[in-house]
């Protein structure tokens, strides 16, 4: 296995070669630039930030012209980088950092982490580039280079994975060079130990990688594992009179579908007994699978026909026209019942 004192000699000689060393966040590197540049490159690639940062800069050159923004001129220079919410967490960071820091970044990951929209890792960016604070970082790319050239199983977003994560990040910290380390990391990622196809020739790493050595570029990091939800069945039962009418009942206010009209649901000769109603035509029809958010349902409908045109009954029953059944205020995975019944019948 890679010694932790190597991955950063290692990165950091790659980083000095071949990473990127003229993007314009670089230049300059004050806290506001890193700051802005580094909450545009959540979730949104650096050929997409530049043009961005370039135009926010020049029209909010520092963090005070920031602050006296309007919150509407704010969002309309970040209109189309999307997330939003990270441009109201910068217009309220902005004015935080005027009014409780007197207009100067705080100069600690710690404390940078205190402010809106900054996040552990990109306090450790920030403190990082700016102050040289021996900080580590470990967004999405960070943790698939790690996942691969250490070969760490698992989902990276799991708690216990991600610990691990972090506290790896933070023994590969070199002594010297924090800067050119971190940059590497991101780098490295964004430009070679990439999500679909990594580059592995071109990486420092590609003797040492344990993703490499076994083949699993593929299956490393982990894909977030499939949740698993139960499944429940489910019979109702479409009553259809002469008059093609169909009988729904109105479900109980708690529990699924509460207070909507659906066709009864349970066993057909029970029900149609409670009824007192003769059914000679029967079918049972094809089963239906509806996802709900935290179990599965299989409806299992039976079609029965009757030949009398039975009074209302009581309660909490109702006959309503087949036609016009499935716009009654019936759930989805119900109207497509509705609608098969009537094409069964059509
Ligand atoms: N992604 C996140 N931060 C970055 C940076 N400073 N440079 C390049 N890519 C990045």
């Amino acid at each position: 296995m890679l010694e932790e004192q190597r991955f950063a000699e290692i990165l950091i000689r790659w980083q000095q070669r071949a990473g990127r060393h003229d993007l314009p966040w670089q230049q300059a590197r004050t806290p506001y630039r890193v700051w802005l540049s580094e909450i545009m490159l959540q979730q949104t690639q650096v050929s997409t930030v530049i043009p961005y940062f370039e135009r926010f800069i020049e029209r909010f050159p520092d963090v005070e012209a920031l602050a006296a923004a309007s919150a509407d001129e704010v969002l309309a220079h970040w209109a189309g980088l999307g997330y939003y919410a990270r441009a109201r967490n910068l217009h309220r960071c902005a004015q935080q950092i005027v009014t409780v820091h007197g207009g100067a970044f705080p100069k600690t990951a710690a404390t940078l982490a205190e402010l809106p929209g900054i996040g552990r890792s990109t306090a450790a960016a920030i403190a990082a580039f700016c102050f040289g604070e021996k900080s580590a970082i470990l967004d999405g790319n960070v943790k698939r280079v790690l996942c691969r050239v250490f070969g760490i199983s698992g989902f990276p977003g799991s708690t216990v994975v991600e610990r691990k994560l972090w506290s790896l990040a933070e023994a590969l910290l070199p002594e010297t060079g924090i800067g050119t380390y971190t940059q590497g990391l991101m780098d490295l990622g964004a430009t070679v130990c990439t999500r679909g196809k990594p580059d592995c020739d071109h990486c420092p790493f590609t003797a040492a990688c344990v993703a490499r050595r076994e083949g699993r570029q593929r299956s490393l990091p982990e894909a977030r594992p499939k949740r698993i939800i139960p499944e429940r069945r489910a019979s109702f039962v479409l009553i259809v009179d002469a008059h093609q009418r169909l009988l729904l009942q109105r479900r109980p206010p708690s529990g699924i579908w509460g207070g909507l009209l659906v066709p009864p649901e349970g066993e057909a000769n029970a029900l149609l007994e409670q009824l007192q109603l003769r059914a000679p035509l029967r079918q049972k029809l094809p089963h239906l699978l509806h996802t709900f958010t935290h179990f599965r349902l299989e409806l299992q409908p039976t079609l029965c026909r009757i030949d009398e045109t039975p009074e209302i009954p009581p309660g909490e029953f109702v006959w309503i026209a087949l036609e016009h059944a499935s716009d009654a205020g019936v759930p989805t995975p119900i109207r497509k019942l509705i609608r098969r019944v009537a094409s069964v019948l059509g």
